[in-house]
């Protein structure tokens, strides 16, 4: 019986996660989904019990500081919680022989180019919460050699909050949606991470390192807007508008597609 951690449970992917095994349980694994009250993985002491007390074969780190635009002023809590526990984590699977899978983010490019991100490529977080998770990747492989990190983007699910469900709500509500037209990503639905994180562990697969995952469309905010509309049989009119019309306190890259 090989075990397997989850952490950040209640978070979408970790909910998505958790649907996932349910629906598809398998005899020789059992998951333990943490959730923050439980396992508060930026607390080091914590982990450690935690570790001292479960002998783990995997851990799927599901847990991130995911508020973009408030890491901006609270890049003490971003890091803690993309940099400083993920090392925490990865130096406990290291001492359990355990396989890490750490979660990141297409955040961690600087959204210059034009071609798709492979992993290899160069790096540059223009915010706090890219720069965060690129920490956390640099933790994740440097403390324990058996890690894979995935990086993902645009993640969306019927659970929490996040531009599927807020879209949803809006179109519900309003006849009329501006939405920013000129950043480019791949969204990914959290379910589809979830089954390829679940297929990863049950293959058995060792290429460590990092690698990208997401959805299989390159399209903007404005059509993800448009194609969940036309989904859903919202009419609501959608404005393509730049996003200098819609000013964040984090700047977003205007290019995030994986490759
Ligand atoms: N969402 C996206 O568009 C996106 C894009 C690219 C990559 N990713 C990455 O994908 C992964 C999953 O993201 P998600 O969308 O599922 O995020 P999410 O819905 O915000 O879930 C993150 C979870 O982590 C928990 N958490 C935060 N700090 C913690 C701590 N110190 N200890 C334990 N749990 C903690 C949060 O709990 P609280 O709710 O209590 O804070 C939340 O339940 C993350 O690594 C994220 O960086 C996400």
């Amino acid at each position: 019986m090989k075990t397997v951690l989850v952490t950040g449970a209640n978070g979408q992917l970790g909910r998505c996660l958790q649907d996932y095994v349910n629906e598809n349980p398998h005899p020789e694994f059992q998951f333990l989904f943490m959730d923050r009250a439980r396992l508060d993985v930026s607390k080091k002491e914590i982990v450690e019990t935690f570790f001292f007390s479960n002998q783990i074969d995997f851990c799927i780190n599901c847990a991130a500081y995911t508020a973009v635009d408030q890491a901006e002023s609270d890049a003490e809590n971003a890091f803690k919680a993309n940099a400083d526990a993920v090392k925490h984590l990865a130096e406990e699977c290291n001492e359990q022989n355990a396989i890490l899978i750490h979660i990141s983010t297409d955040y961690v490019f600087d959204g210059e180019s034009s071609e798709p991100y492979l992993p290899d490529d160069s790096t540059n977080p223009i915010n706090v919460y890219g720069k965060s998770k690129l920490e956390g990747e640099r933790w994740a492989l440097e403390k324990n050699l058996k890690t894979i990190v995935i990086r993902t983007s645009w993640v969306y699910s019927q659970y929490g909050k996040n531009f599927y469900t807020t879209m949803m709500r809006l179109m519900a509500e309003r006849e009329e949606l501006n939405v920013v037209s000129d950043q480019i990503g791949k969204p990914t639905d959290a379910n589809d991470l979830a089954a390829y994180i679940h297929q990863l562990i049950l293959s058995n697969d060792e290429d460590y390192g990092i690698r990208h995952f997401s959805g299989p469309e390159q399209m903007s905010w404005y059509e993800f807007a448009q194609k969940i509309a036309r989904e859903n049989g919202f009419k609501t009119k959608i404005n393509p508008i730049p996003t200098s019309e819609y000013p964040t306190p984090a700047k977003r890259p205007m290019w995030s597609v994986l490759g």
